[in-house]
C-alpha cells in the first residue's frame, strides 16, 4: 500500500519560513478574534493555561496579565523565537514558551485549568491524538477552546486570494469541498469522540481592514503558508507572472481604495 502524501502544513519548516510575516500580518489586525476567545474562556486570576500552537504568542501575550501562568507551545522554532523576544521586550514573566509538538506534549497530566488552540489544532496530522493530549493535560472540569476557519466561501481572506490565484492559474485544482474542521458539527463530533463534555460551537464573523489590494497582497501572501508553498513549487518566474495577474484580478473585483475582508471562524468550547 502506498502512503498518502504528507500534508506540508504538518511540517514545522513551512511555519518557520512564514513566522516573521505571519506575526506582522495577523497578530494585531483582527483583535476581535482574540476578544471572542476571551469571552469563551472566562479566565480567572488563578488559571494555569496551555496555549497550544501559539504561533508568535497571539493568545498568550493577550491573556498574560489576566492569569497565573501560561505554557505556550509551538512546533515551529521561529514562532517561539519571536514570542521569546516579545516576552523579554515586555518583561512578561508568567509565559513559558517551548518548542513542542502538540500531538506529543511533554507536560504532566491534569496540570491546566484552560487549554486553547487558536487556528492550530485543526492543522494537526492526527487531530484525535492532539485532542487526547489536550484532554490529558487538562484538570477535571478544565475548559477547552479550539478555533478553525470556515470554508473559503465564508472566509474571504482565503477565498479572495484563492479566486485571484485561480484566475491566474487556470489548471489549479479546485477544492474537493470543506475540510472536516471547516464544519462546526464535525468539530463538535470530534471533541465529543475525544471524551470532552458540554461541547458547543459558534461561528464568529469579523472583518480585516486593509488600505488597498496592494497592502492586502503584500501582507497576506508572505504570511500564508499554503501560498508560500505554491510560490516555491512554481518558481520565481512563473510566480511573478501569476502574482501580476492575480493582483489585477483583485483590483478588478475589489477596486483601488481601502478594502475590508470578511472572515468567519468556528469557535468550539468544551470541558473535560
Ligand atoms: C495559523 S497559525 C496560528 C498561530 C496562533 N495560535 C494564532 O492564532 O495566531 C498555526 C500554528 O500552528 C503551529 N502548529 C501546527 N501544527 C502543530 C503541531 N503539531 N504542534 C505544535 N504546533 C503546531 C504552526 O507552527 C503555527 O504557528
Amino acid at each position: 500500500m502506498v502512503d498518502a502524501p504528507k500534508d506540508p502544513l504538518t511540517d514545522p519548516s513551512v511555519w518557520n519560513s512564514v513566522a516573521v510575516a505571519y506575526d506582522a500580518a495577523f497578530s494585531a489586525r483582527t483583535p476581535e478574534l482574540l476578544d471572542e476567545a476571551l469571552r469563551d474562556l472566562s479566565l480567572r486570576e488563578a488559571d494555569e493555561v496551555l496555549d497550544l500552537a501559539t504561533g508568535p504568542g497571539t493568545l498568550a501575550l493577550a491573556i498574560a496579565p489576566r492569569v497565573k501562568r501560561i505554557v505556550a507551545i509551538d512546533f515551529a522554532e521561529q514562532m517561539i523565537t519571536i514570542l521569546k523576544e516579545r516576552l523579554r521586550a515586555r518583561s512578561i514573566a508568567n509565559v513559558e514558551p517551548h518548542v513542542m509538538d502538540g500531538q506529543a506534549l511533554t507536560l504532566p497530566d491534569a496540570s491546566f485549568d484552560v487549554a486553547a488552540s487558536m487556528f492550530g489544532w485543526f492543522l494537526f496530522a492526527d487531530r484525535m491524538r492532539g485532542l487526547a493530549e489536550l484532554r490529558r493535560v487538562l484538570r477535571p472540569g478544565g475548559r477547552l477552546l479550539v478555533t478553525s476557519w470556515m470554508p473559503s466561501d465564508r472566509n474571504a481572506a482565503l477565498g479572495v486570494m484563492l479566486d485571484a490565484l485561480r484566475a491566474a492559474i487556470p489548471d489549479m485544482p479546485k477544492s474537493a469541498g470543506p475540510l472536516p474542521t471547516q464544519i462546526p458539527d464535525v468539530v463538535a463530533e470530534e471533541l465529543r469522540a475525544a471524551g470532552f463534555e458540554n461541547v458547543t460551537t459558534r461561528v464568529v464573523a469579523v472583518r480585516a481592514p486593509f488600505a488597498s489590494v496592494d497592502e492586502y497582497w503584500n501582507v497576506i501572501i508572505p504570511a500564508s503558508a499554503p501560498v508560500v508553498m505554491l510560490r516555491k513549487r512554481l518558481g520565481d518566474e512563473r510566480w511573478n507572472a501569476v502574482a501580476e495577474r492575480a493582483r489585477a484580478h483583485l483590483r478588478e473585483k475589489l477596486g483601488d481604495g481601502a478594502i475590508s475582508i470578511a472572515i468567519e471562524a468556528i469557535y468550539a468550547r468544551a470541558t473535560r
